[in-house]
């Protein structure tokens, strides 16, 4: 099988290659434009496999997507190429509309005319919006995006079900749950937290610190997607949580318990516009369908994370000079 793996690069994609080649037999084309979240580095354990080919390049670029279909022919599309991140979606939303949109757009067309096999579209719980308790969504929940970033994904699962509904395109979506492992940009919460705890900086908590998560261990997300790809049926919509919900703070002090640093580190801070409280999500049809669950305990993912980020810092350290300081300045100055 070989397969069309976009945005593997970054944090959850690189985790799939590194999956794919460790576990299966699949050949795998690898899009990604490196964006201030796409690294190279993240997929050193496979550079160099006779299995694996890197392209450099736009998902909203239609002629270039569609040569790496004519010249490659894979049997399948994992589509992770986004831009993901809702505070960067609230300070500027031009780019998340263009790829996670217009991207996604470029890739069902491309699909549609070369007639692929699967189409696997990753989104996310937040599609959801917030849920008060104890409702958990499942997959027939109504879409209420409340952050641009949420919105452009919401739109864009619609328009991949569309391609399933009109053009009979074999599409697949699923929604995660937070996800937490190593390799993450540190402008999500759990990577930025360790990060500022191991240099004995603040913790930027958003509002009280009381909003809710459902955390999910990277590589259980990555089986997931694994099992919707060669088991998930047509135009079907798969959930993929993790079970184990907890407010930010709960979370923010288990780093700080992890890391030996004093709980006077966290800063609370002016609230993020438009925060959703609470996600909760049902995993229930892809258990029942695939026989997949989340097998990482929380407090053992969350030590094996920062034990990884502790002996990577060389990595954080790359990953945070340059554009990073001009975000986190726009982001986290006077808040
Ligand atoms: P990430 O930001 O770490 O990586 C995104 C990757 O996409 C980067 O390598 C980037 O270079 C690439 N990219 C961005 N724009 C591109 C474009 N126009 N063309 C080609 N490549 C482009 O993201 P992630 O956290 O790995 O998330 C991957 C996917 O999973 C996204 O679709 C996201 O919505 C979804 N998701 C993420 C989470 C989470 O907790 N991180 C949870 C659920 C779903
Ligand atoms: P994040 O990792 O950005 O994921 P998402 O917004 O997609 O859920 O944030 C997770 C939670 O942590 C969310 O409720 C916002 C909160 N948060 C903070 O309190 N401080 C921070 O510095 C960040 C980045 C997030």
């Amino acid at each position: 099988m070989k397969t069309l793996v976009t945005g593997g690069a970054g944090f959850i994609g690189s985790a799939f290659i590194r999956l794919l080649i460790a576990e299966t037999d699949h050949r795998i084309v690898n899009l990604d434009k490196l964006t201030y979240a796409g690294n190279l580095e993240n997929l050193a354990p496979v550079d160099g496999s006779a299995r694996y080919r890197f392209v450099h390049g736009d998902i909203c670029d239609g002629p270039l997507v569609e040569s790496i279909l004519a010249d490659e022919r894979p049997d399948a599309i994992v589509h992770f190429a986004a831009e993901s991140h809702v505070d960067r979606s609230i300070l500027s939303p031009e780019p998340v509309i263009q790829t996670n949109l217009r991207g996604t757009f470029t890739l069902l067309e491309a699909a549609r005319k070369y007639k692929l096999d699967r189409f696997v579209h990753v989104s996310t719980d937040e599609v959801y919006g917030s849920l008060a308790l104890p409702l958990e969504a499942t997959e027939e929940f109504p879409l209420n995006p409340s952050s641009p970033y949420s919105a452009s994904k919401a739109g864009s699962d619609l328009l991949a079900r569309s391609y399933f509904v009109t053009y009979r395109l074999p599409v697949m979506i699923t929604r995660a749950s937070n996800n937490y492992g190593p390799y993450q940009f540190p402008e999500k919460l759990i990577p930025l937290m360790i990060a500022n705890a191991m240099e004995s900086r603040p913790l930027p908590v958003y509002g009280d610190g009381m909003q809710v998560r459902d955390w999910l261990y990277v590589d259980d997300h990555c089986r997931g997607i694994l099992a919707v790809l060669g088991k998930g049926r047509e135009g079907e919509i798969y959930n993929i949580g993790g079970n184990r919900s907890l407010p930010n703070l709960e979370v923010v002090r288990k780093v700080l318990a992890l890391t030996g640093r004093p709980e006077t580190l966290i800063q609370y801070v002016t609230d993020r516009p438009g925060h959703d409280r609470r996600y909760a999500l049902s995993s229930q049809k892809l258990m029942r369908e695939a026989g997949w669950q989340p097998a990482t305990d929380f407090e053992a993912g969350l030590a094996r994370t920062i034990d990884w980020y502790r002996a990577n810092a060389s990595w954080v350290a790359r990953v945070r000079s340059g554009e990073y300081r001009t975000y986190y300045e726009q982001n986290y100055a006077g808040r």
